[in-house]
C-alpha cells in the first residue's frame, strides 16, 4: 500500500494511479519500466563459487540498454556506470532479477536505474536486494553519433524525486569529467 501511494500521480487518487493514460508524446518513466530474470548455474561462478560480479553487472548493462533503447527507439550505447555495490552473494540456483527504469532523459543521453533481486529458484521466500546502479546511456545513430530523444514526464512523485535526483548525479559526472579534462591540460 504505501508502495501504491508513493507511485500515486501528483494530485490524483488511487484510481487513477493505476489507470493513468500515457499518449505517443509524452512518456514517464513507468512506461520504461522492464525486468530482465535468468537462474543462475555453475556457469556464472567465480572460484569462491558464488556468481562472478561482472556476470550481474552484464545483466544490468543488458536491462538498461534495452530499456535505452526501447525509450529513443533505437540503438544506445552505455557512456558510463556508477558504482554499483554488491550488498548480498548470488548463489548458484538464484533466480536475478534485474528492474530497470529510464529516470531522467536529457539531449540524447539517459540516465536509467537498475535494481538487482533474487530469489531461490524453489522458494516464495521474499526477494534479497543484491544491487542498486545508474548508468548513463546514449542514443545513437548508424554512425555511431548521438542523437535525439524524446523528452521524459515524470507524473509521480517517486518518479519525480528519482528525476531529481538523475539531475544531481549528472551534474557530478559532468563537474568530475570537467575537472579531469583541466587538469590534463595543466598539467
Ligand atoms: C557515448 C558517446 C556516444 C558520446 O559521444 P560524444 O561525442 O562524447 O557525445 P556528446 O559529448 O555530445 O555527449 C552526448 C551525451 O552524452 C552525455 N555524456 C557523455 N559522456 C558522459 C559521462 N561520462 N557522464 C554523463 N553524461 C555523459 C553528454 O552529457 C550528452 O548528453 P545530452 O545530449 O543529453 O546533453 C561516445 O563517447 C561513445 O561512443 N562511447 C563508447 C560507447 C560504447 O561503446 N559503450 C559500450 C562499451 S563496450
Amino acid at each position: 500500500m504505501a508502495d501504491q501511494l508513493q507511485e500515486a500521480p501528483v494530485g490524483a487518487g488511487m484510481v487513477d494511479a493505476v489507470n493513468a493514460p500515457t499518449d505517443d508524446f509524452e512518456t514517464a518513466p513507468r512506461d520504461t519500466r522492464l525486468t530482465l530474470a535468468h537462474i543462475m548455474s555453475a556457469h556464472d561462478t567465480n572460484l569462491l563459487g558464488t556468481v562472478h560480479g561482472g556476470v550481474i553487472m552484464k545483466f544490468v548493462d543488458d536491462a538498461a540498454g534495452t530499456a535505452a533503447a526501447r525509450y529513443s527507439g533505437g540503438p544506445a550505447v552505455t557512456a558510463s556506470m556508477d558504482e554499483m555495490l554488491f550488498l548480498a552473494p548470488v548463489r548458484v540456483g538464484d533466480v536475478v532479477t534485474v528492474k530497470a527504469q529510464v529516470n531522467w532523459a536529457g539531449r540524447t543521453s539517459m540516465e536509467v536505474g537498475c535494481r538487482v533481486e533474487t530469489t531461490r529458484w524453489d522458494d516464495l521466500s521474499d526477494p534479497v536486494h543484491v544491487a542498486t546502479a545508474y548508468l548513463v546511456m546514449v542514443a545513437v545513430d548508424g554512425e555511431g553519433k548521438p542523437r535525439g530523444v524524446r523528452e521524459l514526464q515524470p507524473r509521480t512523485r517517486e518518479e519525480q524525486r528519482r528525476f531529481r535526483e538523475a539531475t544531481i548525479r549528472r551534474e557530478h559526472r559532468l563537474a568530475r569529467r570537467e575537472a579531469i579534462l583541466r587538469s590534463r591540460e595543466q598539467g
